[in-house]
């Protein structure tokens, strides 16, 4: 085949995303009662292979948060904690300890199991962020528990010529590796700001699963001026293709996160804080948390 083949064929298959689905987040309570708004893991969207849940907690009523999330168990996947403003205090049954700050993030690797705790390090202020659940392999479901803890400043920023300012936390952009190294879904999560008028477009693998969800203002996204809306609040599920195009839409500057994950086509088993592949590995976990062997 010579190049110009090549190169025709690739550009007839290349196509960018749609939206496929909108959801608006449900509001939901978590831990000792921390008010929540779940975007993914509810009726409508249960999951997003390998996507299990997405969590947005904004609320500057200490009430919503200041209860926290005392210690609970979690085996067979991952939690990816990214904060956007005020403190939260992690801390483990191994001993680990840490404080998240506005702007870092914590990607822990449950595996075969972590009891932990998730306190408010503030009892006012606004406290806001986001959980997101990402699945592991069967074959990586009983590995050693591990945490990426990811400081602010060691959050890879990429500037480009239009004024589009994009954090790497995880996948790559301009050649540009993000934060976190390793994960078994070889998931991408920016968090991207958009100038008024301005666009950002990233190449992502065609069959990962992907989404874009507005934090800051309204986007459109897809192709020019056909694309879907989505304002602040409202997730975009997206179908296939190689590129993910947003726009800002209206007036005024916007930021999303953008986040895509290889999904894994696995049966899942879920059971609270356990996801697992059987019926048979859930009663295991549940068995080996209440003997203590996590
Ligand atoms: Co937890």
């Amino acid at each position: 085949m010579s190049h110009a083949i090549l190169r025709a064929g690739d550009a007839a298959s290349a196509t960018t995303r749609r939206v496929e689905g909108v959801f608006r987040g449900m509001p939901t309570s978590e831990g000792a009662g921390v008010r929540l708004t779940r975007l993914i893991g509810r009726p409508g969207l249960p999951d997003l292979d390998p996507f299990l849940m997405l969590d947005e907690f904004r609320s500057d009523e200490a009430a919503d948060y200041i209860a926290g999330f005392p210690d609970h168990p979690h085996r067979g996947f991952e939690t990816v904690t990214y904060m956007l403003a005020g403190r939260m205090r992690h801390g483990d049954n191994k001993g680990n300890s840490g404080l998240l700050r506005p702007g870092s993030v914590q990607w822990m690797t449950a595996g075969r199991g972590i009891v932990h705790s998730e306190m408010p390090e503030q009892e006012d202020g606004l406290m806001w962020g986001f959980q997101l659940w990402v699945n592991l392999p069967a074959s990586d479901k009983m590995t050693a528990p591990r945490y990426q803890n990811i400081e602010p400043e060691t959050i890879p920023a990429v500037d480009l010529p239009s004024g589009v300012r994009v954090k790497v936390i995880a996948g790559r952009v301009q050649g540009v590796e993000g934060a976190v190294q390793a994960v078994a879904t070889d998931p991408t999560y920016l968090d991207v700001g958009l100038p008024a008028g301005g666009s950002f477009s990233h190449a992502v693998a065609a069959d990962h699963a992907a989404f874009v969800y507005p934090f800051e203002g309204s986007v459109r996204v897809g192709d020019g001026a056909t694309g879907d809306i989505l304002d602040r609040g409202k997730l975009g599920v997206l179908g296939g293709g190689d590129t993910i195009a947003v726009h800002a839409a209206g007036d005024g500057p916007a930021r999303f996160l953008l986040v895509a994950g290889r999904p894994l086509r696995e049966p899942i088993a879920k059971y609270g804080p356990f996801v697992m592949n059987t019926e048979a590995q859930l009663i295991q976990a549940i068995n080996d948390y209440n003997a203590g062997r996590f």
